[in-house]
């Protein structure tokens, strides 16, 4: 299963306010993120990420995206029947694998995302830089022990500013001292 983590942040590695606000965010953001999904056929968010949007955007969230939603949560939380709960990274991975994916997009959050990066799951990471600076927020990476090198593999540029950057993880394993 090939892990491709996709998010969208200020270039000081915001994904969020602290109200979990995603005004600074282009649409172009999800956009990006509904076709990356689509190809892949399923995607995979943490509880409080599934919880902020569906509260945000009630009209238009990841119910509306046309792949397959994992969330991840230790608890038993009350989902849509077309969603897949799993209790962890490991087990989102072998319930997608189990249905046949050979890809999925990881998008979040913050915790989400670093629970992953430990356990050393991610192949792939894509971020759009929205040309824009966060003083206080959600960093892209909850505080937790890693480090991994990257690979930058492409660089685009969108006409709005955004910036995308698509690395390859190279070089899991060894913690920071
Ligand atoms: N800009 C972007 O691209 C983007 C994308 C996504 C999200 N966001 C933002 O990110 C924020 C949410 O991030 P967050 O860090 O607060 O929450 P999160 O990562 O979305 O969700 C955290 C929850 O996921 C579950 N979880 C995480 N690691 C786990 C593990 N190893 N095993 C089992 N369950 C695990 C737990 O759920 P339980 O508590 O249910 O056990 C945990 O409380 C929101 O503001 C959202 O809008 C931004």
């Amino acid at each position: 299963m090939k892990v491709i983590m996709f998010m969208a942040m200020t270039t000081n590695g915001m994904i969020a306010r602290e109200n979990d606000a995603e005004d600074f965010l282009s649409d172009e953001n999800w956009y990006e993120f509904c076709r990356m999904a689509k190809k892949s056929g399923c995607f995979v968010i943490g509880r409080r990420t599934y919880d902020v949007v569906r509260k945000l955007y009630e009209k238009y969230n990841f119910d509306d995206v046309e792949a397959r939603p994992i969330v991840v949560s230790r608890k038993n939380p009350k989902l849509p029947k077309e969603y897949i709960v799993a209790v962890s990274p490991r087990n989102a991975i072998k319930m997608a694998s189990r249905i046949g994916f050979k890809s999925m997009i990881l998008t979040g959050g913050s915790n989400l995302n670093s629970s992953f990066m430990k356990l050393k799951l991610v192949d792939e990471i894509i971020v759009n830089v929205e040309p824009a600076v966060l003083g206080k927020g959600i960093h892209i990476f909850s505080e937790e022990n890693f480090y991994s090198r990257l690979q930058l593999l492409d660089v685009r540029k969108f006409k709005n500013g955004i910036v995308q950057l698509h690395y390859k993880v190279i070089n899991h394993a060894k913690k920071t001292r």
